[in-house]
């Protein structure tokens, strides 16, 4: 061998050696918590196929968060269950709908030490389960016939993130992936005195089956068709870079890449596309599911591979990861066990 030897295993020693130039570093502070609350529950009620987590009654909504507070999270974004739906989804903007009151909840308890953010979207408080308002071609017969009337739908989704900046939402998550609705929305925000309110778009949101079990959580399927001719086609890349692209001249703040692991191509792409702005990674529940399944039957060894995983995202380019594993990670990374 040739002088000097070159020996990367130099610097993997030790743990504080390793620890020391390690690449991708991960804390508690860049994780947000998902958090389902349902109207008419009095107690936590556990979701079947994301064993461990649980949809909250809004009266409950404090507790929900402690542990997680209290391992240093300081970020939930909140998904409502009406309990009764329609059409259009009008129960999504109500002024006392379960996000809102929920969000109000938070906020009373928490104040400005927590970062409160809201899914904006209407499919679980739709009877058709989509993601907008439907509108029937002329003419044509079937269920094919119905189509997402995506201008109607921006409308919809600014009066849904007006009533929860109003609740006190520190920021608006649209996860519809309707065109233009950053720009609706920050257009009626604005409108009504809520400039400071930021917007995390769900920029590149695949058509992906991983959502299955936030479905069953949500009661949000669709009762016919499928998203794909509004969510993204996962054989797409370079779409990735349009899509993201229109969010950052609507006005979007933050940008996020969904699923997270079976994308991290496209979370590198987007960051570097766009690395001016805070890129997050939604770790969906089918990846949450799979390792939870997997780690029940003993195959996997649960928290490695949640670490593991949760600093591949990182790793790829997100700052901030939105997971169901939140406060286990948050407790695994102060054992420092890595
Ligand atoms: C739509 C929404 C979905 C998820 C977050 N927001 C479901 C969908 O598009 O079908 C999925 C999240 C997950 O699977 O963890 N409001």
């Amino acid at each position: 061998m040739s002088f000097p030897k070159l020996r990367p295993r130099r610097l993997r020693r030790s743990r504080v050696l390793r620890d020391l130039v390690a690449e991708a570093r991960l804390d508690a502070g860049r994780l947000i918590m998902p958090l389902f609350f349902k109207e008419g529950i009095s107690s936590p009620e556990p979701i079947e196929s994301m064993p461990g987590y649980y949809r909250y009654p809004v009266e409950k909504a404090a507790e929900a968060v402690e542990e997680a507070y209290s391992l240093g999270i300081r970020a939930v974004l909140v998904f409502g269950i009406p309990s009764s739906k329609d059409e259009l989804g009008s129960q999504a903007y109500r002024k006392d709908g379960v996000v809102q009151r929920a969000v109000r909840v938070l906020k009373d308890t928490y104040g400005s030490s927590l970062l409160v953010a809201t899914d904006v979207c209407v499919c679980q408080y739709t009877t058709h389960g989509h993601c907008g308002v439907m509108a029937r071609r002329p003419g044509c017969k079937g269920d094919e016939c119905w189509y997402v009337d995506n201008d109607r739908t921006i409308g919809v989704l600014g009066k849904i993130a007006v009533s929860h900046a109003e609740a006190g939402a520190d920021i608006v998550a649209p996860s519809s992936m309707m065109d233009g609705m950053v720009q609706a929305i920050r257009r009626a925000l604005d409108e009504e005195g809520f400039s400071e309110t930021a917007i995390m778009s769900y920029s590149v949101k695949y058509a992906s089956s991983f959502y299955g079990p936030f479905r069953e959580a949500a009661y949000s399927a669709p009762r016919f068709g499928d998203r794909r001719s509004y969510q993204m086609d996962p054989r797409n890349a370079a779409e990735a870079v349009k899509e993201a692209r229109l969010d950052v001249e609507e006005g979007a703040d933050i940008l996020m890449v969904k699923p997270a692991l079976p994308y991290l191509d496209v979370i590198r792409l987007v960051k570097t596309s766009f690395p001016e702005y805070p890129l997050a990674a939604y770790s969906v529940s089918g990846e949450y599911a799979m390792i939870k399944a997997a780690a029940e039957k003993g195959w996997l060894n649960e928290k490695n591979i949640v670490l593991e995983a949760l600093h591949s995202i990182r790793r790829a380019g997100a700052d901030i990861i939105i997971t169901y594993y939140a406060v286990s990670a948050a407790r695994w990374l102060g054992e420092a066990s890595f």
